[in-house]
């Protein structure tokens, strides 16, 4: 390949990834999904020649434009799915470019750096405790294994019980405290850890899903040994924060009493919330707690996949994570990326996390979590006005539960018409979810492009379509 070509297949994909960034406000934010076109486009007979990498990519960039999902406009409200910064966009294409394996120092020096000052400034925006140590994960899912497996380190060691060198056949048994409703991932984290599902014991949330701190204190009064406790900074559903003061205190008395003891954070939706002042007094303790777990690629809004994982004790962080091999060279005195989370060589995934926080500032952070609050607000209060829905849960930060009413009472059904509606005709995209058995919609705003008219053009499609759905309206009405 000639160093020319470079040029080519930059301007080849350039021009695509312009054409996708400039069509956001117009294009369906769901793409048609139509698994035979998708593949007749794509599957062709592998030549056994090569092509060049310009027309490849052109042609990529063609055969999959029109299969492609608006997740980085502002009416994505499924799930809950960032967008795409540009500061993160802009990194992400240098350290493309730039192709590090980025896992120690010595082989990466300069990505290694912008990690170590990334993770210092999350930690420092945070507000969480200066000493605390930091890894670039692939996603939420990782980030909470990580500081599991980091919990899992700590509570055994401190009853002599080296997991590491030992595993677990024969170790002191591990109880594993969660909510009702717990995130799925933090179950496969601990199936991963080999702690498996059943060392488990569950607590019972408020309406809110927020864990009962009443119902914490009596299940830990019934378990002693190595204790792990897992709370969330935002509810998948409900957006809210358990009360992280009050989960501290119990903290600090079971492990009075004698308990190792490790409470976990999974952050993922709304550990952000901690850089607002807005939001102090719901992430109150926060800070008091050994490990967090968030999400790059959700409200920091950096490109997939990126994960944070967080934790107070470094040393138990290091003890679970690190690796030594006679040919790695991890002596400079810098720090190794490859020591902080589970993978060897690795993507700079912390570089447009550090492009992101410098591109807004610790004062556009705050004002992210805020605005995105904002409008999930305003969501909640058009839909509550217009009188064809109830909002479920009390809108503290991004997240919005919506029960559809329906006249015939199937709210469900309602709900999934209405969902349908929207989706295919492109506006907006919103997924549902099974909320203590009842079928509702749920909104996210996670995307750092979202702006009230994007809230307002979303609004006039669900509230269409439910007119729409109940018989009360034609298609132009
Ligand atoms: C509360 C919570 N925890 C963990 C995760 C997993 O994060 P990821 O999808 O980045 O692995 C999610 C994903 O939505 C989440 O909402």
């Amino acid at each position: 390949m000639r160093r020319s070509d470079w040029k080519s297949v930059l301007d080849a994909a350039g021009a695509a990834a312009l054409g996708h960034l400039d069509s956001l406000a117009d294009r369906p934010v769901l793409p048609s999904a139509d698994y035979e076109a998708i593949h007749a486009v794509l599957d062709r007979p592998l030549a056994a020649g090569g092509i060049e990498a310009r027309q490849v990519i052109s042609e990529l960039a063609d055969d999959l434009e029109p299969y492609i999902t608006a997740q980085a406009g502002g009416r994505y409200f499924g799930f809950v799915v960032g967008g795409l910064h540009p500061a993160a966009f802009g990194a992400e294409l240098l350290v493309t470019a730039w192709d590090q394996n980025a896992p120690m120092f010595a082989g990466a020096p300069g990505v290694a750096v912008a990690e170590e000052v990334a993770a210092r400034w999350l930690v420092d925006l945070l507000g969480l405790p200066q000493q605390s140590s930091v890894g670039f994960v692939t996603g939420g899912q990782m980030a909470t294994f990580t500081g599991l497996a980091a919990a899992r380190h700590e509570v055994l060691r401190e009853v002599g019980w080296d997991v590491e060198a030992r595993g677990l056949p024969g170790a002191p048994p591990v109880t594993v405290v969660v909510k009702t409703g717990a995130h799925a991932t933090v179950l496969r984290a601990l199936r991963f850890l080999g702690l498996g599902e059943q060392a488990l014991v569950t607590v019972a949330c408020d309406d809110e899903d927020r864990i009962r701190p009443d119902a914490l204190r009596e299940a830990l009064a019934t378990i002693h040994g190595p204790t792990i406790v897992v709370v969330e900074s935002g509810n998948v559903n409900t957006g809210a924060f358990d009360d992280f003061d009050a989960v501290a205190d119990l903290a600090d008395e079971h492990r009075a009493a004698g308990n190792p003891t490790w409470v976990h954070v999974d952050g993922a939706v709304m550990l952000l919330a901690a850089a607002s002042r807005s939001m102090a007094g719901r992430v109150a303790g926060l800070d008091r707690l050994d490990s967090w777990s968030t999400d790059g690629h959700k409200l920091l809004n950096v490109a997939y996949d990126c994960g944070i994982a967080i934790c107070r004790n470094a040393a138990a962080h290091r003890a679970a994570m690190s690796v030594q091999a006679a040919y790695l060279e991890q002596d400079s005195g810098a720090r190794d990326p490859l020591g902080w989370g589970p993978d060897f060589s690795r993507r700079a995934r912390g570089v447009p996390v550090y492009a992101t926080l410098r591109a807004l500032g610790r004062d556009g952070v705050a004002e992210l979590v805020e605005r995105v609050t904002t409008l999930a607000r305003r969501f909640a209060d058009a839909l509550t006005a217009s009188g064809r829905a109830e909002i479920v849960n009390d809108v503290v930060s991004n997240q919005v539960l919506v029960r559809w009413l329906a006249p015939d009472g199937d709210h469900g059904r309602l709900a999934d018409a209405v969902m349908t509606g929207v989706r295919t005709e492109g506006r907006a995209f919103f997924t549902g979810t099974t909320y203590r058995g009842e079928r509702l919609m749920r909104i996210s705003v996670s995307d750092w492009a979202t702006d009230e008219d994007d809230v307002d053009q979303a609004l006039e499609a669900l509230l269409r379509h439910a007119r729409l759905a109940t018989g009360v309206a034609t298609e132009a009405s």
